[in-house]
């Protein structure tokens, strides 16, 4: 059967049209049953950035919510400390081809200590002390929403500190060795998002963690903790 090419482009589209309506109406419903695990980007930190740095946040961002739409077993994902009237959410509005408050991501103006008990929390920060263990349904884990080029230590965890609100670092340490010891542990907030969707379906951190850090940060698995996943 012979289909000509504007033909096969329309039948195309509409395919990709629909399976992203039904991927957002998935997110939509994520969110309306309250039962997946919760993840919210702080937007508290936009005074710290540049301009340039924004925009570097406003690509991430979109990352994550693509990682999201194409999650198997997406999080509850919300935006947090969020302003309609940020240089960020104009950014954003271009970035992602659409206003945020239009797509099925939990947004809220209020900080996520005004949402949530201070002791469901966890905030993520490259520089807590203590590494996290494993995800649990029943908190909320906070990202902040930063792109430092020079990465300024401690931003996230003197928020955190500052509001109670417990502090955990990815456990990097706990299951890879790093060759290459001039590279930090930080990592962007979509490559850390990826990371704890990976971990949801498998429970495995060193493939998970693997997946996300580039090759040239020099990590390694520890062989001891190696699991049939990486094998
Ligand atoms: C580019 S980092 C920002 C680094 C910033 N200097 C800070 O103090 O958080 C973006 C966000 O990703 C998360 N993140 C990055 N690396 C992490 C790690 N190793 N452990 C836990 N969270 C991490 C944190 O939530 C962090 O705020």
């Amino acid at each position: 059967m012979y289909i000509c090419s504007s033909r096969l482009v329309c039948f195309l589209r509409n395919i990709h049209r629909n399976v992203r309506g039904e991927r957002r109406q998935r997110l939509q419903d994520v969110i309306h049953a309250g039962n997946a695990l919760k993840v919210a980007l702080d937007f508290g930190f936009d005074d710290t950035m540049s301009e340039k740095e924004l925009r570097t946040l406003s690509n991430q961002v979109r990352e994550v919510y693509s990682s999201s739409l194409r999650a198997e077993d997406p999080f509850h994902l919300l935006f947090t400390n969020y302003s309609r009237t940020s240089l960020l959410h104009s950014l954003l509005c271009r970035t992602m081809n659409e206003d945020p408050f239009c797509l099925p991501i939990d947004m809220r103006e209020e900080k996520v200590t005004r949402l949530f008990p201070r002791e469901d929390i966890v905030f993520l920060t490259p520089d807590a002390v203590t590494a996290l263990e494993t995800l649990d349904k029943t908190k909320v884990y906070v990202l902040g929403a930063v792109a430092d080029k020079t990465v300024k230590k401690r931003l996230t965890l003197d928020a955190a500190e500052g509001s109670g609100i417990a502090a955990r670092r990815l456990p990097i340490k706990e299951y890879l060795h790093q060759t290459k010891p001039s590279y930090t542990a930080t990592m962007t907030i979509n490559q850390v998002f990826d990371i704890l969707l990976m971990y949801q379906t498998t429970g495995d951190w060193t493939a998970s963690l693997l997946s996300a850090i580039p090759p040239r940060k020099g990590f390694i698995a520890r062989d001891e903790d190696r699991q049939t996943y990486n094998k």
